[in-house]
């Protein structure tokens, strides 16, 4: 069903608001499962940030504390397209070594973002990094790495809302969905 909010494109949903929480109730119960210890959950900005707020919160609901930090990371893109390149804009405070950590994304696509983020905290002595995204775009991907936990499998289409961008905009959304207009 298209958005048409004034000012915006048409918007189609993919995922709608409930769904996402379902799914994440269903996720924060699973990585809850796990028992790890002093975890750490560190969402890759910016388009994670939505997700992760929500996900923080099913991680409460299921009965966790972590503490949360942020890793910033330009992934250098033409466009719509990766260019293969990952750089830190903004370094992570809390020392991972020897902790659990949680690594957050909004997407996994290429693979090179979660895989740079996955590789950096582990190079950094944490005992453990588990990974969970909302969306993967399965085929499209140009390094070997899946995650551990995933909400959706996603059609190789350019996505927005729920804190996903293009050019900056459809971050608000409540809901994941494709411009069609
Ligand atoms: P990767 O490094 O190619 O796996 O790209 C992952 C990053 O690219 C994600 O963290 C997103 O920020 C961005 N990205 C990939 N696909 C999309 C999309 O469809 N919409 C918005 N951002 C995307
Ligand atoms: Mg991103």
């Amino acid at each position: 069903m298209p958005d048409s909010a004034p000012g915006m494109e048409a918007i189609e949903v993919i995922y709608t608001a409930e769904s996402i929480a379902d799914r994440i109730a269903v996720l924060a119960e699973g990585i809850a499962a796990l028992k790890l210890d002093r975890l750490l959950v560190v969402p890759i900005l910016t388009g994670s940030f939505v997700f992760a707020g929500d996900l923080l919160r099913g991680l409460h609901r299921a009965g966790l504390a972590p503490e949360v930090d942020f890793l910033s990371v330009s992934s250098y893109r033409d466009g719509t397209k990766s260019v293969g390149k990952v750089d830190i804009l903004r370094d992570l405070k809390l020392d991972v070594a020897g902790r659990n950590v949680l690594v957050i994304d909004d997407i996994l696509d290429t693979g090179r973002t979660l895989a740079f983020a996955k590789d950096l905290i582990a190079a950094r002595g944490a005992a453990q990094v588990v990974t969970c995204v909302l969306l993967d775009k399965k085929t499209r991907r140009a390094v070997a790495i899946e995650a551990d936990y995933v909400a959706f499998e996603c059609p190789p289409v350019f996505v927005v809302g729920y804190g996903m961008d293009l050019a900056s905009r459809f971050r608000e959304l409540p809901f994941v969905g494709r411009i069609v207009g």
